[in-house]
């Protein structure tokens, strides 16, 4: 009943003219849709007048993203590639082109790096780094065809690394390094990259982690990380104090539609995560310069820093 519903509602959105569903003239895809960031940001364009498909995997939630004005829920688990083939075809065959893409998708998985299963490492690569380069690769052709925009959402830990966050940073920092080559290859076609890393704010992402920590306090009851691993799982259930994520919404909106998107939206909620996410970023350049034959001076160290606050003005 559920499927015949939707798959009307399909017929009837993809039937519709270009005008009558996005005055705002641009269509973007958003990953990851169902909940938290991903969320705000298809309302946020779906209220600006841009039409929205809006990845989600569970049917209850492309129903819920078909309610909102000028969006349609578009089902798109980014590990599977039938999903991906199935939702390109879906937007060729809505005829409204493509000019932006949102790869929101994301999960966590926590702990300390010699007890992490490498099953659990493949699942969060599976969807952190490779659902970015999948989903934007499958729609690169419409992408260009736009000269569109892609944005991918990383995090501070992509700049960030510590105990117990080594697997999640790193799949955060593949993203990085993904959107810093992404950004140069797709210049020459006027597609323009950009990531956004977002400090702590308000969606399920705690309650999504929560069984997977969990799980890994009851595998290793020995452990000498069992009682940081136990404060994680308390920390896991703080993310609805978090502010709502309304201001990586606007960051989004702003790397799609802006005439100057920037190439990095740090995007947080306190004072504090931009000054240990800069400081970090900061001591990594020195440890990079320390006591080798090509190390530079302090002058010329800030002489760099000049040049590169000129250029990203
Ligand atoms: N919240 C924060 O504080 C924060 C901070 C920095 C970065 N981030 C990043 O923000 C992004 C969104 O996370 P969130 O905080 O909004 O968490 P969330 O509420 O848990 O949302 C995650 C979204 O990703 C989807 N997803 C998970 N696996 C997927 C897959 N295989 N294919 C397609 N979709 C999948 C989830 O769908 P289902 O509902 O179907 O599971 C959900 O829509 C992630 O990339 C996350 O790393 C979040």
């Amino acid at each position: 009943m559920r499927r015949t519903a939707l798959a009307l509602a399909a017929v009837v959105f993809s039937s519709l003219p270009l005008t009558a569903q996005s005055p705002g003239g641009s269509v973007v895809l958003v990953t990851g849709a169902s909940s938290g960031i991903g969320r705000k940001i298809a309302e946020a364009m779906a209220a600006k007048g841009h039409f929205v498909y809006a990845g989600a995997r569970k049917p209850d939630d492309l129903a819920a993203l078909d309610k909102i004005p000028n969006v349609r829920g578009i089902k798109l688990d980014v590990t599977s590639a039938s999903d991906i083939a199935a939702a390109v075809e879906t937007v060729r065959r809505g005829g409204r082109g493509l000019t932006g893409l949102v790869n929101n998708a994301g999960v966590a998985i926590l702990g300390a790096l010699i007890e992490v299963e490498e099953k659990d490492l493949q699942f969060l690569f599976d969807v952190n780094v490779y659902g970015p380069y999948r989903v934007t690769k499958a729609f690169a052709p419409l992408l260009i065809e736009s000269k569109g925009r892609v944005t991918t959402v990383g995090s501070i830990s992509g700049i960030l690394s510590g105990p117990l966050f080594g697997p999640y940073s790193m799949s955060k920092h593949a993203v990085e390094a993904y959107s810093d080559a992404l950004a140069v290859e797709m210049a020459r076609f006027g597609v323009k990259v950009s990531v956004i890393e977002p400090g702590n704010y308000k969606s399920e992402i705690g309650r999504n982690t929560m069984a997977q920590v969990e799980a890994a306090v009851a595998r290793n009851p020995n452990s000498p990380f069992l009682p940081q691993m136990k404060n994680m799982v308390a920390a896991m259930g703080n993310y609805d104090n978090y502010p709502e994520p309304d201001a990586v919404a606007d960051a989004a909106v702003h790397a799609l539609f802006d005439p100057n998107p920037k190439m990095r939206y740090l995007v947080v909620p306190a004072a504090r995560q931009a000054e240990v996410t800069i400081r970090k970023a900061i001591e990594e350049l020195v440890q990079l310069n320390q006591s080798h034959p090509f190390s530079y001076d302090r002058d010329a160290l800030v002489r760099m820093l000049d040049s590169a606050l000129v250029r990203v003005k």
